[in-house]
């Protein structure tokens, strides 16, 4: 059994954005139903909808939603309510691609139909967001596909944060092959980093693989140097918030310093995502914006005092791993290794373009 979930969506009438409000799992399933841009905004900041492709398709529907709300008369001025809310969702986390990616693949379509009703439109945008969200759980099963070509039964896996359904649309990125796998009986014992601040690893992770029946361990995230070292790991599998051109990676803040320390222990380290993570307009990892997050995440964890108040808390969301420390890189179009810069651009030649 996979994640079911689909963590955003649209309600029966379609009319309001609905969400798994994440911020309360494992402990509590509630769902959101949103149609206001400052709510889903608010939603997208607060990562009670988060994962870099879940990001993007919660913002085209909400873009859409809003935009059935619209009073215009005119295409002119529907296109410029509609503007100024995907400016501002877009405002709302700035390390993940997919929000931008999506948020442009709606504009694109926008164009597209703009010498139609507005009726016509409002359907062209809705019809677009389905389109996202069909495409990711379509990524997801063959990220899945591919990942598992590259993994034995029997294997330690170790993953960081969340990149599963809770996180897409599907069978998540690094979790697709941990789904598809057990499917198939390989039995594979998983090991989830907590992942602080936020504990998306121990929440969320933990939650959608034990609920799966997956084999699943938490560990903190300091553990996983000795874990490694037992002989536990066999490979890292991690999800992507943007992919460089040159490969270099974001991902949830910790990401990086696992990759370092799957080199020193000789264990594969890759990355999974869906080629709407690639973002071959950023060069470099160091071109990367990285998100800095509330003090409180750190010194106030999950409301109550963690360091003495007053005490200053540094609070990246994000960070980057070297491009040289990453094995492959596997996307729904296939895996890519290293020369990235050359084998990226390749990918996006024969499929993207
Ligand atoms: O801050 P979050 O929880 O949105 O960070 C999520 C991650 O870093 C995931 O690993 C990434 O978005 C990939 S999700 C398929």
């Amino acid at each position: 059994m996979m994640m079911t979930v689909v963590p955003a969506g649209l309600n029966e009438t379609k009319d309001r954005l609905i969400i798994i409000d994440q911020t309360l799992l494992p402990n509590e399933e509630k769902w959101l139903e949103l149609d206001k841009a400052e709510d889903i905004w608010e939603a997208i900041k607060k990562l009670r909808v988060r994962g870099a492709p879940a990001i993007g398709i919660a913002a085209a529907f909400g873009l859409y939603v809003c935009s059935l709300k619209s009073q215009a008369t005119s295409v002119r001025e529907f296109r410029k309510e509609f503007e100024e809310i995907r400016d501002y969702l877009a405002t709302s986390r700035p390390t993940a691609v997919n929000l931008f990616w999506a948020l442009d693949r709606m504009t694109e379509r926008f164009e597209k139909e703009e010498n139609k009703t507005l009726d016509e439109i409002k359907e062209a945008l809705l019809d677009e967001s389905e389109k996202i969200l069909r495409e990711d759980q379509a990524m997801c099963k063959a990220i899945g596909e591919y990942g598992l070509s590259l993994l034995e039964p029997k294997m330690g896996l170790l993953t960081h944060c969340n990149a599963g359904g809770l996180a897409t649309s599907g069978y998540g990125t690094a979790l697709a092959p941990m789904y598809l796998g057990h499917q198939k009986g390989y039995d594979f014992k998983v090991f989830a980093d907590e992942t602080r601040p936020l504990l998306q690893g121990s929440r969320l992770t933990a939650y959608e693989l034990s609920k799966a029946g997956i084999d699943i361990t938490v560990i903190c995230d300091n553990m996983a140097s000795q874990v490694m070292k037992e002989g536990k790991i066999d490979a890292v599998l991690v999800g992507c918030d943007r992919v460089a051109a040159n490969g270099d990676t974001a991902n949830k803040i910790g990401t990086s310093g696992v990759a370092i320390l799957a080199k020193e222990y000789g264990i594969p380290m890759y990355i999974l995502g869906p080629t709407s993570t690639i973002d071959l307009n950023t060069p470099r990892g160091t071109d990367i914006v990285i998100e800095l997050r509330d003090e409180d995440e750190i010194g106030n964890s999950f409301g109550r005092r963690t360091a003495p108040k007053g005490v200053k808390a540094y609070n990246p969301a994000f960070d980057v791993t070297d491009a040289e420390y990453i094995t492959a890189i596997i996307t729904d179009k296939g895996i890519v290794r290293p020369p990235y810069t050359e084998n990226l651009k390749k990918l996006f030649d024969k499929n993207i373009h």
